[in-house]
């Protein structure tokens, strides 16, 4: 693959972007996660980088290599998420919240190892605080505010009520029910909405391709807001 993005559209600009799924303690050894890869946070962040951004990752635990001139804040939970992208959220201008954030959290983390004992056990969960909301609510008029929204139906119904919900300027839809989209692949198939509906729909692209398309539509739009 090959550059062809426009560098430098991004210089000054400081860019917080979320990845991969959380990590929710059960026990010392035991864990709920999900499977997200990070590969499409990762990307965002590596082409933000090649448009001349300041760029901090918070991810959560991922194989992936640490692009170059990229921040990394590990983390494992949603409170971990949280906490490390509210510390970073002032001095950031563009925040693009990539991360597959567990829903819900076990209401309690055991101390020690949980002991097998009677033929069924039920977990009880809690909803963890919706971090893309919180961005939304606590946003000024100097900050652009990304989104995603992984959908298996109703993508364009579901999509704009989370971009409304949210408050975020674009929301990057996908249906992960579709080949070529969604977790774990180098591809993606997206859609972008912004509170007035659908902008653009993309054909299948590389992760990469996907993140230059949309920190290029970041970038139109803060130039067009500054006037
Ligand atoms: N998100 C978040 N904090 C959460 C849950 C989600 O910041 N606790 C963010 C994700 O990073 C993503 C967006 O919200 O940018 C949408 O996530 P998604 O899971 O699609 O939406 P939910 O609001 O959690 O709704 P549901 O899972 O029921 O579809
Ligand atoms: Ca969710």
């Amino acid at each position: 693959r090959h550059f062809t993005g426009e560098p430098g559209r991004l210089a000054g600009k400081r860019v917080l972007v979320t990845a991969g799924g959380t990590v929710e303690r059960l026990d010392p050894v035991r864990y709920l996660t999900n499977d997200s890869s990070g590969k499409m946070g990762y990307a965002i962040a590596e082409e933000a980088v090649r448009m001349g951004a300041a760029v901090t990752l918070v991810s959560g635990p991922s194989a992936l290599a640490v692009p170059a001139g990229v921040t990394l804040v590990p983390v494992q939970s949603a409170l971990d998420m949280r906490e490390a992208v509210l510390a970073r959220l002032t001095e950031s201008q563009i925040i693009i919240k990539a991360a597959a954030v567990a829903d819900y959290r076990p209401a309690v983390v055991a101390e020690q190892k949980i002991k097998k004992k009677s033929d069924s056990l039920t977990l009880e969960l809690i909803k963890n605080p919706d971090i893309l909301q919180e961005i939304g609510s606590l946003k000024t008029k100097n900050q652009f505010v990304i989104g995603f929204a992984a959908e298996t139906e109703a993508l364009d119904e579901h999509a704009m009520d989370k971009l409304k919900r949210k408050n975020c300027d674009l929301i990057v839809g996908n249906d992960v029910s579709q080949e070529g989209a969604g977790f774990g692949g180098d591809t993606n198939v997206v859609r972008f909405y912004d509170q007035n509906g659908l902008v653009q729909a993309l054909p299948i692209l590389s992760k990469w391709d996907v993140a230059r398309k949309l920190l290029e539509l970041a970038a139109d739009r803060m130039a067009a807001a500054a006037g």
